[in-house]
């Protein structure tokens, strides 16, 4: 049987060209970059190697901006908590975040177990149906402890991308008259966007950016943390005193280095990676249409990353097509990978303004760089046959 994997946003296969890159960290240049011998040296070239590439392409000042981490939720954690401890502890201020209702869980629950321990206030911004953040919404929420404001890049569930190029000029023009009150930190969640979205800090106007690598065909284990160089914050992960002494721990030097030769592979392609999902996105789409009519689009068609295509089949439980799918070859998501096995309706959709049904009735395909034509037209047969019953 044909097997078809269309769940990219949840994660993509290491490149080839990315495994052997990084083959000889494991056993020849296997060294802890902390060792002053040559197996470590080798090992903090990499880490070094590594780190030139995210600064270049990231546009950072300096290489002590990034911060490599073992996964988008812990630079997640690491910005909010690192935050809130800062303030609460150092400043003797409690801590005001805004932030926005279709957060991955691993912002939206860290700032939820923050507020029910009273250590911050918190305003979420809800989006208008099409899941887009207007950034006006976020200015009216700020108050004199306002000290960060984090938005998700390219939603994972919809495939939105969000002004972040906007949100940051209008912070950056409240920031000026902000004397004597804290300047608001600008934080911004780009695990999905690495494959097809500008990521020059300077360019965002972001104090803070998180990166992972397996969502852009590098391996699992590695992420990272943009922070600008002179805020202030408390480390989540104490020790030695690796990465600047802000995340101690052994780096997993083969992760690193492949992430960063996988960021540099796709990120510079990111216009044509685009093009080519929202040409297969279209493909698909119509393919639908052509025999089945009784769905709706989640999110939006044109403020997309492309990769990501949610559809409401109105007749439908999401499992049940999910499921039908799975016994085709085909792989696809409910919602977002950590919140499917809890078999809730996605919150995201809720946080639409949609039904509980129609977030119970939504997939989320998400396509790959290397997903053809042909591997769509198998996917629209096998969802001919499923879908045919109640057209
Ligand atoms: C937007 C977003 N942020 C954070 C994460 C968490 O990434 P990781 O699995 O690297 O912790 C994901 C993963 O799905 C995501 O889509």
């Amino acid at each position: 049987m044909k097997r078809v994997y269309l769940d990219y946003a949840a994660t993509t296969p290491v490149d080839e060209r990315v495994i052997k890159e990084m083959e000889r960290f494991f056993n020849i240049d296997f060294g802890n970059p902390s060792s002053l011998h040559l197996w470590g040296q080798k090992a903090l070239i990499a880490i070094d190697e590594a780190r030139l590439i995210f600064k270049k392409y990231l546009n950072t000042d300096s290489l002590e901006e990034i911060i490599f981490t073992s996964s988008a939720t812990e630079s997640n954690n690491f910005v909010i908590k690192g935050i809130t401890f800062y303030y609460l502890f150092k400043k003797k201020i409690k801590p005001h975040i805004i932030s926005t209702k279709i957060e991955h869980e691993s912002i939206e629950r860290t700032l939820e177990e923050l507020k029910n321990l009273d250590l911050i206030e918190l305003d979420l911004v809800e989006p208008d149906k099409s899941g887009y953040i207007e950034p006006e919404k976020i200015l009216n929420l700020i108050k004199e402890n306002t000290v960060l404001v984090s938005v998700i890049y390219v939603q994972n569930v919809i495939g939105t991308v969000q002004p972040i190029k906007k949100i940051g000029e209008l912070l950056k023009e409240i920031n000026k008259k902000r004397e004597n009150l804290p300047k608001i930190l600008f934080h911004t969640d780009a695990a999905q966007a690495g494959l097809t979205e500008d990521l020059d800090v300077k360019n965002l106007g972001v104090d803070f950016l998180t990166l992972s690598s397996h969502k852009i065909y590098g391996p699992k284990g590695a992420a990272l943390i943009y922070k600008r160089k002179d805020i202030e914050i408390l480390p989540l992960i104490s020790g030695p005193g690796q990465e600047f002494g802000l995340r101690s721990s052994t780096e997993n030097v083969p992760a690193i280095y492949g992430f960063s030769k996988a960021f540099e592979i796709f990120y510079t392609k990111r216009e044509e990676n685009k093009k080519y999902f929202f040409e297969l996105r279209d493909y698909f789409l119509n393919g639908i249409k052509s025999f089945y009519q009784k769905f709706e689009i989640n999110g939006s068609l044109e403020n997309s990353c492309g990769k990501i295509l949610n559809l409401y089949f109105k007749d439908y439980f999401a499992q049940e097509i999910l499921i039908r799918l799975d016994l085709e070859g085909v792989g696809v998501s409910i919602s977002s990978a950590c919140s499917v096995r809890a078999a809730q309706p996605d919150k995201i959709i809720l946080a639409l303004g949609y039904s509980k049904e129609r977030a119970e009735k939504s997939i989320r395909f998400s396509f790959g760089l290397k997903t053809k034509k042909e591997d769509l037209d198998y996917v629209l047969d096998a969802l001919k046959r499923i879908l045919y019953y109640r057209r």
